[in-house]
């Protein structure tokens, strides 16, 4: 059992791999506090770290004291109010308006596996990455209300994951108005917090700055988790780096509002919280209700942010992607979007899907444009039934088309959005989420659907249906493409309009579960103007999420690289685009295009009837190559080696088998350098004791040591944007 509880202590403890967790209930008023997050030590009783004996952590020998040990004391579930003046993780409205709130231990439990979170995305025990469960209930009497912790430690990786349920236990209403998942009180300031920032079109870049005094957070008041800031944020310690250091990730399974934030306190003290953002948010909770906050994967390393990059890796591959195409190499697709735009039709598209299917593409994907009367961004979300001027003969003619040509076929949707013209908003105007009296923003020609409505999902949901059951439909790519204003709903009471930001992710969650049950069959792909919901809440219905919009190789470099900070490459929307790029206006060789793509799910999105002939020809070698790595790059073990955002003129990166059999090296030269024409790249997580040779030239061998210390020779490459990559294979033999 990884969690232990010493009574005389009163302490327990998580024990997650090679990490602990421990927390204890702390004299003085049965507080719950925070001991220990970090490498695990074998001492039963860790409770002398919470210095509770000495100044200024001197509990209630006078009044006076006993506010400055409410300050002070590392919590682990902070309430508002009674005179811890750092930031609270829970605070409450009471019926007679006074926000105060007191949480104390009133009893625990500890069980094997991982109970499931009632309609949120939440990490899960698997056979193979097994885990055990603390939950600790905490109770504030004079408001009636419960908070059970729920702590999971897993036994194989450094992962501890956190939740909360409130529950009224009461008997007068409530109102809850901030419910973070997890505070963790760190008893040093030593630290660099790393984000993941950005904008459409170039998401997750990495940002890495000090803790100073104060509050240093990101957040999304958007109702998406957001291309401005992803919800991960890792504390380093000064000297961590990618290959070294003490890192501790943490990742919100959430794809709404939140916020992470740290804050130095005045005893050079690092308080770091997550959850759902509060800024307009609460919740009314009537007497047996409950609530309950979604889930914060922590992450602990020894072996820098590369170290914690693969235990979430590890994590997301194992115990929170589901379905069909969880351990599986994803079709290779081709997807009209930058081909086409809006200007298709079927023709068009069996002529696309004639020419990819011979050059060994696998589906088709229909993006955009093909439903109501949908010429551009303008009108028909909403009204998901075929437009038949575009696609005369129907969608089963078409897709039966294109399944003839031996290739699969996957269709767009935006399920979660109303255009002013469209027959759904002519008839149901009061579905779109708006205040009533108040003109509606419109944000690309759009409204959001208000999800917090059965009826509405419902509604939507059977004309995905029908769409679904006519056609042999084999993927789907859900889209969401602006993001919520005027958060009003028609069919919530005022005390609860400020359910609506979490209600519309728990619909979208919902609709999302039933459509992967009813069509296990079907590849999800979520997408949001390219990246804005790239996050673990979304990886836990689908598989895969289209990682950006903007498809350039050189772009990707970074955007790609800032990703797998926390998400594995297995679930990186990755495609070859066209040329010069749509975004950037970039021309880079289209063996570049491949070998960047190649990192994920890999496809094409251009039309290939248009291309050069010698873009065309080199297709089915590219695909070779993808279908010869990718069981590598989906389930090894991922090696950032280049960092573009400190070095703007390489790139490199490495992906090693779990049992250190095989490595694939890929290299992209970003700007060809005068005098600089050969560079020596040191290769990372072989077996040091191994030999290892280059299967392009299997004459020369070099032990693991060699390539790790020393290093390999990259040189020859002429020009600006140029790849490579090397395999390397261990040897039987070292002669
Ligand atoms: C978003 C997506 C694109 C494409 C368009 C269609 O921007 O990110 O890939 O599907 O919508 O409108």
């Amino acid at each position: 059992m990884s969690v232990t509880y010493n009574e005389k202590a009163r302490q327990f403890r998580l024990r997650a791999n090679k990490t602990d967790y421990v927390i204890a209930v702390a004299p003085g008023g049965d507080y719950l506090a925070h001991v220990r997050f970090g490498s695990a030590v074998p001492d039963r009783d860790l409770t002398y770290l919470l210095r509770l004996d000495e100044n200024p952590f001197t509990p209630e020998t006078n009044d006076r004291d006993r506010a400055v040990y409410l300050d002070t004391l590392p919590f682990e579930y902070p309430c508002f109010g009674i005179g811890d003046y750092r930031e609270s993780a829970f605070k409450i409205s009471a019926p007679d308006g006074t926000s105060a709130c007191d949480l104390r231990y009133k009893s625990h439990k500890i069980y094997k596996g991982k109970p499931a979170l009632e309609g949120l995305p939440a990490t899960f025990a698997t056979e193979k990455s097994p885990c055990d469960t603390l939950e600790i209930t905490l109770e504030d009497k004079p408001a009636g209300l419960e908070a059970t912790l729920i702590y999971t430690a897993f036994e194989k990786l450094d992962v501890i994951t956190r939740s909360v349920i409130v529950k009224n236990v009461g008997d007068k209403p409530c109102t809850l108005t901030r419910v973070y998942s997890a505070c963790v009180d760190f008893d040093t300031a030593d630290f660099d917090m790393l984000t993941l920032n950005g904008s459409w079109a170039r998401e997750r870049a990495a940002e890495r700055c000090r803790l100073h005094h104060g509050k240093q957070s990101i957040d999304s008041i958007r109702g998406e988790s957001s291309h401005q800031n992803n919800p991960f944020a890792a504390l380093c310690e000064h000297k961590a780096d990618e290959d070294s250091g003490e890192v501790f990730g943490f990742n919100f399974v959430y794809s709404g509002n939140f916020i992470a934030q740290a804050e130095v306190t005045q005893h050079k003290k690092t308080r770091f919280v997550m959850g759902i953002n509060d800024t307009d948010f609460s919740w009314l909770l009537e007497p047996g209700e409950s609530f309950t906050a979604p889930e914060v994967v922590m992450v602990h390393s020894t072996e820098g942010l590369g170290g914690m990059s693969r235990t979430f890796h590890d994590l997301y591959r194992e115990n929170l992607i589901r379905g069909e195409y969880k351990d599986k190499r994803r079709p290779i697709l081709i997807n009209n979007w930058e081909a086409t735009y809006f200007d298709f039709n079927t023709e068009k598209l069996i002529s696309i899907a004639k020419e990819a299917s011979k050059l060994g593409i696998e589906m088709l994907v229909m993006d955009d444009g093909w439903f109501g009367h949908r010429d551009s961004d303008n009108s028909s979300l909403g009204d998901w039934f075929v437009y038949e001027k575009k696609l005369p003969g129907g969608l089963k003619h078409l897709v039966d088309e294109v399944n003839k040509l031996g290739m699969k076929f996957g269709i767009w949707f935006e399920p979660e959005m109303i255009s002013p013209d469209s027959e759904l908003f002519r008839a149901h105007p009061d579905w779109a989420i708006q205040v009533k009296g108040r003109p509606m923003t419109l944000c690309r020609e759009q409204y959001v659907l208000d999800y917090s409505r059965k009826e509405v999902r419902d509604h939507i949901y059977s004309m995905m249906r029908k769409i679904l059951d006519g056609a042999n439909i084999e993927y789907i790519k859900w889209d969401m493409n602006r993001q919520l204003t005027e958060v009003g709903s028609a069919a919530l009471p005022p005390e609860r309009q400020k359910e609506l930001w979490h209600r519309y992710v728990l619909g979208v969650y919902e609709l999302m579960e039933r459509l992967t049950s009813d069509y296990p069959h079907i590849l999800l792909e979520n997408c949001s103007g390219g990246g804005a919901r790239f996050d673990p809440g979304m990886l836990y219905y689908s598989p895969q999420i289209w990682c950006s919009d903007d498809t350039d190789a050189i772009e990707r470099l970074k955007i790609q690289y800032g990703t797998s900070m926390c998400y594995p490459c297995s679930a990186m929307g990755a495609h070859v685009s066209d040329c010069p790029n749509h975004t950037v206006g970039r021309s880079t060789p289209f063996a570049t295009r491949g070998h960047a793509a190649m990192v994920g799910t890999f496809g094409y999105e251009l039309d290939v009837t248009r291309i050069p002939q010698e873009d065309r020809d080199a297709i089915p070698g590219q695909i070779a190559e993808f279908n010869k790595y990718n069981a590598l790059v989906r389930t090894g073990d991922h090696y950032r080696i280049g960092n573009m955002f400190e070095d703007n003129t390489f790139d490199a990166w490495e992906f090693v088998a779990k049992d250190k059999s095989e490595a694939l090296f890929e290299f992209v030269q970003v700007l060809g350098r005068p005098n600089e024409r050969s560079r020596r790249i040191r290769l990372k997580g072989l077996d040091p004791e191994a030999y290892y040779f280059r299967e392009d030239k299997p004459e020369e061998k070099l032990s693991g040591a060699a390539l790790m210390n020393c290093g390999i020779n990259i040189g020859g490459l002429w020009g600006d944007f140029r790849s490579l990559i090397i395999h390397f294979i261990r040897a039987e033999h070292t002669d």
